[in-house]
This record gives structure tokens, C-alpha cells and sequence, in this order.
């Protein structure tokens, strides 16, 4: 991530293929820079790994610009070729004669269809739309076109009627979250509901375009985390159960992050501590979950993905990438690390 707009393309190029001791490490909280010397946009982002290259989708936060998501390509997860606009902001929704955005794009392989699917939090200013966005393409990088907007699960639980997020016409909204692709083919679908009060899995369709049918509580689908109200969900598996980092509900603003640990996606889940530890770790060192990956031929290690908002200048919010390891008691833990390779 050392390559920058100012040293000459050729050398960038060649600092970027790896070449040379100034090979590019990963520094949280600095700015970063794609292979061709522009800022990385790829806020809220995810990992997908697909015949042996690292792509990178996340929000485009720059001012006017043509992307909703954006993704990037790499080999070495450090140098990060911009591979193009995922999802055009041209290509999303209106309703109501307005505009919608696209926040925490992610997007998982689908070995049946041959698709690659991507879902996304779609929103509208206020964030009362609070919809579930899904969109499809044939190459990890896209262009991915917008299929629909839903709200997963549909279920009234006494909701407060005239609120402007009609969860009681609707159903629960669809805000922060994460999917999950589990070793046996089925896939996952993690999102603050009920106004972020608690956290909804909900198990997906076989074309991962939305949620198995008929919904039944407990059986394709659970309220976890109930009344917690937890955002930033980011889900991984490891030795057989299930993990999950969450984040507080602060706005832009950082917290003290949480793990939970299942023996399914459904749960139960058990909430365990913060696994933050050292300076900074009572507000995650400034950042909020977005992904955890697991590492390629690392078993035990993954890569831990935040984000550093930046509320004055949203386009210049940062990036915290830190390892993840398990400590002796089976529970995740995190520290920060200035600059290192995965
Ligand atoms: C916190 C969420 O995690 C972000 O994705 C974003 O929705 C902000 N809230 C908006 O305030």
C-alpha cells in the first residue's frame, strides 16, 4: 500500500508487482493507494478470493463520483490493482423520486448459477429505506446489475405503525451487513434489524438472490443478539463454529467491539468479550468491523477489515487491517500491528 500518486508510474508498477525491498506492507489508518497511484474507495468493504486472485469490493465515497462499488484485484493482498466500477451509481434504484446509496457491498460466488451475487445495505438519506439491494454478475469484478430491493424477513413483531422505516408494513429493516458462504454450499445473510435493535440471519435462496422460502423463524432464519443492539456484523468460521465480531451502534463514530461464538449460523449465539487488546482496543484502534478472511493455507488465521471513518471528510476515511489469530481458549483475538504482510 506504499505506492503513491507521487512516484513515477513506472516505478510504482514496479514497487506494486512486488519487485525490490520497498514492497508495499500494510499500514492501517494511513492512507492507501491503488497500483496506479489513486486512493483506494472501498469502504465497508469484503474479500472475495476466486481462482487465485483477491478481489476487494467497497463503497466509492468520492463526491460525484460514477460508482457505487468499486473492486479491486490482487495477488498478495497488499497491492491492489483497481479493477473497476463494480456497480454504477447510475445503475441503482430511486423510489419515491429519490436517490438511493449503497453502503457495506458484499458479494460471495454462487457454484450452482455460476454467478457471483452481491448484496448490499441500500439506503436513502435519513436511513429510514433500510432495504436489502441485490445484484448479479458473471466476473467477480462486474459489472454487476441491480436485480432488487427487499426486505428479507417480512414478519410484523408489534411494530410501531406510521414509523418511517414501515418495518410494520415491510418488515424488520436491513441495515449494516455481511453474508456468509458456509463449506456446504448454503449461504447466509447478516443484518441489523428492527432498527438496528437486533441482529437477523437469515439463511438464502439456492440462487443466493434472497431468503430461503417459506421464511421460518428458527428454521431459516433467527433473531440473534436480540435487543444488543449490534451493527457491523462480520462473520467467520473457524475448527467448526461460527464467529462474529460486531461493532456498538455509534454513528461514524468508533466503539469497543464484540465476539459471539455459535455451534450453527442460526445459534444460539454466546456473546464473549472485546477481542481487542493493547492501546486503542475499547474503540477497536479507531475503526469498526466490516470482514474477517480467512487466510489461504494460514488455518487459524484470518484477516481482520475495519474501517476508520472519517465523519468531517467521509472520502478520506481510512483502513485498519490487522491479523486475527485464536488464543488457547478458542476465542479471537486482535492487536495492532503498524505494518505488516499477510
Ligand atoms: C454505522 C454503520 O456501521 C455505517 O455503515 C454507516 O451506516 C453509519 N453508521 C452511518 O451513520
Amino acid at each position: 500500500m506504499q505506492t503513491n500518486r507521487f512516484l513515477p508510474p513506472v516505478i510504482a508498477l514496479w514497487l506494486a508487482a512486488g519487485n525490490g525491498p520497498a514492497a508495499g506492507t500494510i499500514r492501517s489508518g494511513e492512507p492507501w493507494f491503488d497500483t496506479s497511484g489513486q486512493r483506494i474507495h472501498a469502504h465497508g468493504g469484503g474479500l472475495l478470493r476466486h481462482a487465485g486472485v483477491f478481489y476487494w469490493h467497497g463503497e466509492d465515497r468520492t463526491r460525484g463520483g460514477a460508482a457505487a462499488v468499486n473492486c479491486y484485484a490482487s495477488t498478495n493482498l497488499v497491492d491492489w490493482r483497481f479493477a473497476g466500477v463494480a456497480l454504477s451509481r447510475e445503475s441503482l434504484p430511486r423510489a419515491d423520486g429519490q436517490r438511493t446509496f449503497v453502503e457495506r457491498p458484499k458479494v460471495i460466488h454462487n457454484a450452482r448459477t455460476g454467478k457471483f451475487v452481491m448484496w448490499m445495505h441500500l439506503e436513502q438519506p435519513g436511513y429510514h429505506y433500510a432495504r436489502a439491494g441485490v445484484a448479479l454478475a458473471d466476473q467477480p469484478a462486474g459489472p454487476f446489475t441491480f436485480l432488487h430491493a427487499l426486505r428479507p424477513i417480512t414478519n410484523d413483531f408489534n411494530f410501531p405503525a406510521d414509523a418511517p422505516n414501515r418495518q410494520k408494513e415491510l418488515g424488520g429493516t436491513f441495515r449494516d451487513m455481511n453474508l456468509f458462504l458456509d463449506d456446504d454450499g448454503r449461504a447466509y445473510v447478516f443484518y441489523a434489524s428492527e432498527n438496528n435493535w437486533t441482529m437477523y440471519v437469515v439463511r438464502l435462496n439456492e440462487a443466493f438472490t434472497g431468503p430461503e422460502t417459506p421464511t421460518l423463524e428458527g428454521r431459516t432464519w433467527a433473531r440473534i443478539l436480540v435487543r444488543d443492539m449490534r451493527e457491523a456484523p462480520a462473520p467467520f468460521k473457524h475448527q467448526g463454529r461460527y464467529h462474529l465480531i460486531t461493532s456498538g451502534c455509534t454513528g461514524w463514530q468508533p466503539n469497543p467491539a464484540r465476539w459471539h461464538v455459535a455451534d450453527a449460523p442460526l445459534g444460539p449465539w454466546r456473546t464473549g468479550g472485546d477481542p481487542c487488546v493493547g492501546p486503542e482496543a475499547g474503540l477497536t484502534f479507531r475503526a469498526q468491523s466490516t470482514f474477517v478472511f480467512p487466510l489461504p493455507g494460514k488455518p487459524g488465521e484470518f484477516l481482520f477489515l475495519g474501517d476508520r471513518w472519517n465523519p468531517q471528510d467521509l472520502p478520506d476515511s481510512r483502513y485498519v487491517w490487522l491479523p486475527l489469530r485464536f488464543d488457547t481458549n478458542g476465542a479471537p483475538r486482535l492487536e495492532w500491528v503498524a505494518e505488516w504482510r499477510p
